[in-house]
């Protein structure tokens, strides 16, 4: 009965010049392991889910980069959205495919860009979830113990009790910073991972309820899922779809929610700087992807390479350097947001 869908089809433009819009970031290696983000997110699901299980979703550019490095996925598995309209619709189409197959299904919502390297925990996690999504209809997502104010994320406001499994009073997308702040301040909040656990049922219940142009979207398409018409349904249709993610369309309204804190270490790769965070550093704490190093009065830089090659650096802190075949990126961490405005003045003149 258990489902997964690894959302894929996001850009990650903050980790230019590495992640293109032709080639994004769950398609690379980022932490210099061998293997690419969503390799490593589809063997942790593996684990408790049936491969066949797992769908895929994501935009129809990357599909053959998702064939190629999860030989494991056939191509029905692969849920191809022919225009980004964010998380919703594409999870809704996903659940209504998955409830055609199995109305007791009970699934996982999964970013396949995510760090998380504990997967006993990770494994566990899920598996109470999955329990408590396959005897009640609610929803549930993971919680992350908040550090800082970071206004990027969901924030979840729980009820204190003794319990593993905590309800969720209110959930908050992406507030503005001095709402951040007194939230971190309140305790008795979390970060939503952004990893979601229900039951079909639940889910689709609560498109009805919460997003009902969507729902109907997408069930008038209902008859050809799973059949040799689905392709054309979707290709004339996706693009009627509102652009809204899930956390806006769903967890914002949806009363029956729960939170698991999470007992394993999470991070989302967002950014150069937390990749930096998570890699093991040398001694004057440079992180380092690739690259041969010849380093002096360096430190707390972030150093990658598409090759071996060897980069010779002194009098340098703090910095993201970065070489790829045709860019190189020497920008300082502390402005690593606007990596996304610097790379549209770079579309802009080459
Ligand atoms: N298939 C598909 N289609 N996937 C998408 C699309 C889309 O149009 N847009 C985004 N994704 C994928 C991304 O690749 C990522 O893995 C995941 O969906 C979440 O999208 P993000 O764009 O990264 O969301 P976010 O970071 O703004 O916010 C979400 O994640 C935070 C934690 O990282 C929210 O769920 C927040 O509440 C949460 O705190
Ligand atoms: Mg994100």
């Amino acid at each position: 009965n258990y489902y997964a869908i690894l959302m894929a089809g996001g850009v990650g433009s903050r980790f230019w010049p590495v992640s293109t819009s032709n080639f994004p970031k769950q398609f690379h290696d980022m932490l210099g392991t061998g293997e690419t983000l969503i390799q490593k997110t589809f063997s942790r699901l593996s684990k408790l889910i049936p491969k066949e299980n797992i769908y895929i979703l994501t935009n129809e550019k990357y599909n053959d980069l998702v064939l190629e490095q999860l030989p494991d996925v056939t191509q029905q598995q692969v849920l191809l959205e022919p225009e980004m309209r964010n998380t919703a619709p594409c999870i809704l189409y996903a659940s209504l495919k998955i409830q055609k197959e199995n109305p007791n299904g009970v699934m996982v919502v999964a970013p396949s860009d995510h760090w998380i390297e504990d997967e006993t925990a990770f494994i566990a996690n899920l598996q109470t979830c999955f329990d408590k999504c396959q005897k009640e209809s609610v929803l549930m997502t993971l919680g992350i113990t908040p550090t800082f104010a970071n206004t990027g994320y969901g924030y979840i406001n729980f009820e204190a009790n003794e319990s593993a499994i905590k309800k969720v009073k209110k959930f908050t997308e992406k507030p503005d910073y001095e709402t951040a702040k007194t939230f971190l301040k309140s305790g008795n909040y979390l970060w939503n991972a952004g990893i979601f656990i229900w039951s079909v049922h639940s889910i689709i219940t609560a498109f009805q309820n919460f997003q009902p142009k969507l729902y109907e979207l997408f069930d008038e398409g209902l008859s050809v899922y799973n059949t040799d018409f689905e392709d054309d349904f979707i290709r004339d249709n996706y693009g009627r779809a509102e652009n809204i993610s899930i956390d806006y369309a769903i967890m914002e309204y949806a009363k029956h929610v729960y939170v698991l804190p999470a007992t394993f270490d999470w991070n989302d790769l967002g950014t150069w700087g937390s990749l930096y965070d998570k890699l093991d550093k040398e001694s004057a704490g440079n992180a380092i992807v690739n690259a041969q190093t010849v380093l002096q009065d360096a430190s707390g830089n972030m150093i990658r390479t598409a090759d071996k090659k060897v980069v010779v650096i002194d009098g340098l802190h703090d910095y993201i350097v970065v070489d790829k075949e045709d860019v190189l990126l020497i920008y300082p961490k502390t402005k690593e947001q606007d990596i996304k405005k610097v790379l549209q003045k770079v579309k802009d003149k080459f």
